[in-house]
């Protein structure tokens, strides 16, 4: 491979380091992830040390799922998808280059402060201060790249899956820098800038939209290209793709507060955040159809392509997350769910069936294409791959609804004179067995990623530099 910049070349050496990362971190973070569901079987596997409680590792597990495994694949699909829906090189390999490992940088941090016990408290903004500047560094390099590469576009329209990608970036970084406004005290220790009732608003307001924006927007830019790519079919519509672009883009911003319904948030903010969250169904719906619709006419492909089956299980996953998260916002039905293990489960509908899927699916169209190979080492092992992570995530999904509602209908169960039913530990040993098939399901998912390092380990040793640098060349003409 040569070193030079080529301008008749993608530069794909970013998005190859980013695709190799985002399965690295996909199974440490799934890894951990099966190991905190462990602990909450077997609590011995606390360890007795403080660095392994579940409290420190949880949010371990959060930041390397979210942001490490989901971060590395939306920097690498939106690097891929940017260039070659522009028809040009990224407009710097150098930015490029310090995105990638400033975004390693930020994520080793985690990995050392975290279990440490050094954390801002704020659920997905974990990172103190120092971290959390280095990733806004980076994500301003980021958007630089990225809105770069557009202005420098040979094609005359901006593809819409770079639409998502960009309000993705906006909005992340908009989040990221109002939320963690705070006074630093030390080199690991900042307060919040906001206080009481505020905090809790601006720190969901964040929460929300980092689940609105990092992990819906930016991931329906990567369905956007590689749905119709892989279905070898135009998208079904593309005036419904800018109607549920604005529609989606300007409702989620507003539902926040129904992370915070029965608090001390004044009563009509939560009821503007319950009525904007059922509204919101409607541009998510807008988002999965056009997915879905865009295999008319393909629909026998998904018998003998297991990618596809990929990218069209977790439009699945993603339409039901999002009509089950509407009706969690209605404050009857939070009633029951909140603090339940219902709300875990709504979170792995979308955070296994959507995000990981779509990422999967992505990446085992997108790999060999990096490597000049025409597919996947093994078509077999993608399929084996598509049932481990299917069957997981409906282990996963289901046996948290049983423990959440149990858990949710035994905490509010009164006696006649008006003493609990049950107590807290009743609750909890209802919700054992739950944890166990929650365990397993994560393990199955968890193992199909073995499944995929050994693919894609054997699809870049098929391929020699020759084979990679041919791949990158830009077509003169042609479709993306
Ligand atoms: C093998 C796969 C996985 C397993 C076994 C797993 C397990 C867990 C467990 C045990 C928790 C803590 C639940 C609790 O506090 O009761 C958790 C939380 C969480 N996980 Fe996972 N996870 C997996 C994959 C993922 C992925 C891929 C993502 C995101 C893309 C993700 C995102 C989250 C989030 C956001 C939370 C916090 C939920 C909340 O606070 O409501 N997980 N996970
Ligand atoms: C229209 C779409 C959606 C709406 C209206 C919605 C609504 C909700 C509601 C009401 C909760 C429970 C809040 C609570 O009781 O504390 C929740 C939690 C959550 N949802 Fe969704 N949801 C949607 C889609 C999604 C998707 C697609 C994902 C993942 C990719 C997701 C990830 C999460 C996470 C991570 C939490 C847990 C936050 C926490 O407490 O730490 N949601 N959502």
């Amino acid at each position: 491979m040569s070193t030079a910049i080529n301008p008749t070349a993608y530069n794909y050496k970013v998005v190859r380091q980013f695709a190799i990362m985002t399965v690295v971190w996909g199974i440490l973070g799934m890894g951990l992830g099966v190991f905190i569901a462990s602990q909450l079987v077997w609590p011995e596997l606390n360890l007795d040390l403080e660095w392994t409680t579940f409290g420190r590792l949880r949010p371990l597990h959060t930041n390397l799922v979210i942001f490490a495994f989901g971060g590395c694949a939306l920097f690498g699909t939106s690097f891929y998808v940017v260039q070659r829906t522009c028809q040009t090189r990224l407009i710097s390999d150098r930015l490029a280059a310090f995105t990638f490992w400033g975004w390693q940088a930020v994520i080793l941090g985690a990995i050392i402060t975290l279990p440490l016990g050094y954390t801002t408290t704020k659920e997905y903004a974990e990172l103190e201060w120092p971290l959390a500047i280095l990733l806004a560094i980076v994500w301003v390099a980021y958007g630089i790249v990225f809105f770069g590469t557009i202005t420098r576009r040979k094609t005359k329209h901006i593809y819409v899956g770079n639409w998502f990608y960009g309000a993705f970036i906006v909005v992340t970084a908009m989040l990221h820098v109002v939320n963690h406004a705070s006074l630093p005290v030390s080199f690991f220790k900042s307060y919040s800038a906001y206080a009481g009732a505020t905090d809790a608003m601006i720190q969901w307001w964040y929460g929300h939209n980092a689940v609105g924006f990092f992990l819906t927007t930016g991931f329906l830019g990567m369905m956007y290209y590689f749905v119709p790519k892989q279905a070898e079919r135009p998208i079904y519509s593309y005036r419904l793709s800018i109607v549920h672009f604005w529609a989606l883009i300007t409702l989620y911003i507003w539902a926040g507060p129904h992370h915070l319904h029965y608090t001390a948030l004044p009563d009509w903010a939560q009821s503007l955040g319950m009525a904007m969250s059922i509204i919101l169904l409607a541009p998510s719906w807008g988002g999965m159809i056009n997915g879905m619709m865009t295999l008319s006419g393909a629909w026998h492909k998904l018998r003998t392509d297991p990618i596809l089956r990929f990218l069209v299980v977790s439009l699945a996953f993603y339409g039901m997350s999002t009509f089950e998260g509407p009706m969690m916002a209605i404050k009857t039905v939070n009633a029951l769910s909140h603090y339940t293990d219902w709300t875990i489960g709504h979170v792995h509908a979308g955070a296994l069936g959507w995000v990981a899927m779509i990422t999967i699916g992505s990446m085992y169209h997108m790999i060999p294409r990096l490597y000049g190979q025409t597919q996947m080492y093994s078509i077999r092992l993608i399929n084996i791959h598509f049932w481990l992570a299917t069957i997981g995530t409906v282990l996963y999904i289901a046996s948290m609804w049983v423990n959440g509602i149990t858990q949710g209908l035994m905490w509010r169960a009164i006696n006649d004179d008006g003493t609990l039913t049950y107590s807290f530990v009743e609750a909890l040993q209802a919700s054992h067995p739950g944890f166990i098939v929650r365990a397993i399901g994560g393990a199955i998912f968890a193992s199909g990623m073995l499944f995929m390092a050994y693919n894609v380990f054997r699809t870049i040793r098929a391929s020699n530099p020759a084979q990679a640098e041919a791949a990158s060349t830009i077509a003169v003409v042609g479709a993306h």
